[in-house]
């Protein structure tokens, strides 16, 4: 991956601090404006930017524990990214772990049917770099069972499900600006959601969880009312943290959001030919490519064989190819000391998982990357 932040963007940045006095710098009109911006461009009504994805990742499972006090059960696939994770255990719900499908690296449907119970909260589903995790019969038992559904989109950016954007089909969704995703802010994220009683939460959670971010008066007369001893200026509605946004942050990511969906449709086509030129007798390419944007080649093997890792992994190295094994996020996160610490070693339960942790790997795709390296590289895996 290349830093995503350009020249343009460091101009707007140093226009947005010319001016005498300095403007406001932090979580004023800019972000602002950037959430409504954002708004717009993804397809929901409320949005609240913070300054990661793993902020929004904590946030959302943070106003789980709100209307949840006494905990329980959240499904997530371990294809995930640590603060996935974190978030589930850190707000003190017990993570329930699900496999995936390989054809879009996202909750096994089937999986998650066995693993429902009364005491389920929330499904926490991922979409893996850029491919779409979703499908209806998800959304639709979420509804019936009145489970939360939460999207981390921080890989996705501009994936589709159905023709309409994921990201605006679960209760929640989070995204990531971090500076080698789709596109940046440098760091940052964002909160999205439909419902207006979330949005109001979100905002006081990202300021320590202060009642006096919110623009609901009602809400906060009838929080003051039964608090009356506390100033009104600092009633905490959490135990939270700060995860503000700086305007910086902002001013570049309005700037980015501008070539967000042309960049995408880049990255979309290079997928296309990477997956097209790869031997299939070697590597899956049956992924599920429909509404895809994509964020990284995905590099899977067909058979389990460490020797062809090790080989592939050798050729890459010698041609200069830069690569992560284990997919996303490092893969089975099952496989890491802070979960083997508490769950023991499950880690093979999860097959699919476990197969991508060993004999995945993800490669850049970005819009800068010259088309024609792109068949020079798959004749240098199919030789392998
Ligand atoms: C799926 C997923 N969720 C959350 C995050 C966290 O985002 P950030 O790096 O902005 O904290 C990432 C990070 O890349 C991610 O891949």
């Amino acid at each position: 991956m290349f830093d995503n932040i350009t020249r343009e963007d460091a101009n707007q940045v140093i226009d947005f601090l010319s001016p005498d006095p300095l403007p406001i710098l932090t979580n004023s009109s800019k972000v602002k404006q950037f959430e409504a911006e954002w708004g717009k461009w993804l397809g929901t009504k409320y949005n609240v930017m913070v300054n990661s994805g793993s902020a929004a990742n904590e946030l959302s499972l943070l106003l789980l524990k709100y209307q949840n006090p006494k905990g329980g059960e959240v499904i997530l696939p371990p294809m995930a990214w640590v603060s996935d994770v974190a978030a589930v255990l850190q707000n003190g719900f017990t993570p329930v772990f699900c496999d995936i499908k390989l054809e879009n690296l996202a909750l096994d449907i089937e999986e998650v049917k066995k693993k429902i119970t009364e005491k389920t909260k929330a499904i926490l589903l991922i979409h893996i770099l850029g491919y779409n995790g979703l499908s209806d019969e998800l959304i639709k038992i979420c509804k019936e069972k009145n489970i939360l559904l939460i999207e981390d989109v921080c890989e996705s950016h501009g994936a589709t499900h159905n023709g309409q954007r994921v990201g605006t089909f679960g209760d929640i969704s989070n995204f990531s600006f971090y500076y080698a995703h789709h596109m940046t802010s440098i760091e940052g994220g964002m909160l999205c959601t439909n419902n207006e009683k979330y949005y109001q939460l979100f905002r006081a959670f990202r300021s320590h969880g202060m009642l006096r971010e919110t623009t609901d008066e009602d809400f906060k007369a009838s929080v003051l009312s039964e608090n009356p001893s506390l100033n009104k200026d600092f009633v905490f509605l959490e135990a939270a943290h700060n995860f503000r946004s700086t305007e910086i942050n902002a001013v570049i990511a309005l700037n980015q959001l501008k070539y967000l969906s042309q960049q995408n449709r880049i990255r979309a086509k290079n997928l296309e030919i990477f997956l097209d030129g790869l031997n299939p007798n070697k590597y899956f390419v049956g992924f599920d490519r429909k509404g895809n944007s994509n964020y990284a080649f995905t590099l899977v093997l067909k058979d389990k064989s460490f020797n062809f890792r090790d080989r592939v992994e050798a050729t890459l190295k010698e041609n200069g190819v830069e690569f992560r094994r284990g997919l996303s996020g490092g893969g089975n996160q099952l496989r890491q000391p802070y979960l083997r610490k508490i769950l023991g070693d499950i880690y093979e339960q999860y097959p699919v998982t476990d197969h991508c942790h060993h004999f995945g790997w993800y490669i850049g795709n970005y819009p800068t990357l010259p088309k024609e390296n792109i068949p020079v590289l798959t004749e240098l895996l199919n030789r392998v």
